[in-house]
């Protein structure tokens, strides 16, 4: 089996506080992994030190075989950050095709100019979620669902191998969620390993293959199956108030 992400005794402290303790699972290829836990659990932490943004002070991550602070490839995984669309700035004046150009940069060496083949791409990465006609749109003029979808766009313009999404469709109406996670599943029979931290307990019984709930420590990593048919689940779920609320 392919490992992608592999994390040994990984723990993290933000000053004196603990927030991730001896967690321990790996990523392989193919995997859709839901990881669950309730506010302030640890998610967004654990997949910043899976992406090299934060460094754990101690255990151990490897991405592809390599440990995480020497791994040079950041291509290889996409990310669609917590909040993405607050992180659009209204006031300043992005199109799609910008925004989307961005997830090319770390595939880039100077100078950062989009050449014809980054456009194609970008293009392509935009067909892949039905937004090519919006190439041109200021991106604070689209809707909270159609941001989202460039945000996805951004991620997968450098052909990631693995997609990682934190919480990505948080203010997002129902129907459009739920085209959301079915375009993920297509992605992922495509053979793109899927990473999402998510509240929605709906893609989780749909959608996913693995799931893993956080609270700290890694209180249950399995199969989907296993996780619905677990005696332990309901117990798991109560003990670690993993109750599925929205933000
Ligand atoms: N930059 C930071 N400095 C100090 N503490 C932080 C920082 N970022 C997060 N924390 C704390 O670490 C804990 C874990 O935060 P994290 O963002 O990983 O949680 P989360 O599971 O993603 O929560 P949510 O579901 O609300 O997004 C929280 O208690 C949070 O207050
Ligand atoms: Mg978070």
């Amino acid at each position: 089996m392919d490992v992608l992400v592999e994390i040994r005794h990984l723990f993290f402290w933000y000053g004196q506080r603990l927030v991730l303790e001896d967690i321990n699972f790996d990523i392989k290829r193919g995997d859709f992994l839901a990881i669950l836990g309730p506010n302030g659990s640890g998610k967004t932490t654990l997949l910043k030190c899976i992406l090299g943004l934060l460094k754990p002070q101690k255990g151990e991550i490897k991405l592809f075989g390599v440990p995480v602070e020497e791994f040079s490839e950041k291509w290889r995984l996409g990310y669609v950050p917590q909040r993405a669309i607050a992180l659009v700035d209204p006031v300043f004046p992005l199109s799609v095709e910008e925004v989307v150009g961005f997830g090319l940069l770390p595939k880039k060496k100077f100078p950062r100019f989009l050449a014809r083949a980054d456009k194609d791409a970008i293009l392509k990465a935009l067909k892949q979620v039905e937004m090519e006609n919006y190439l041109h749109q200021r991106i604070s003029k689209l809707s909270g669902g159609q941001q989202q979808r460039v945000f996805i766009a951004r991620a997968l313009v450098s052909r990631p191998e693995i997609l990682i999404l934190d919480e990505p469709t948080t203010g997002i109406d129902a129907a459009t969620q739920e085209r959301f996670y079915d375009l993920l599943a297509e992605f992922n029979q495509k053979g793109l390993t899927i990473v999402i931290v998510t509240h929605d307990i709906g893609i989780v019984n749909k959608h996913v293959k693995q799931v893993a709930c956080l609270n700290r420590r890694l209180v249950y990593h399995g199969t989907h199956e296993e996780f619905c048919s677990s005696p332990r689940l309901q117990q798991i779920i109560g003990e670690h108030h993993l109750v599925i609320h929205r933000h």
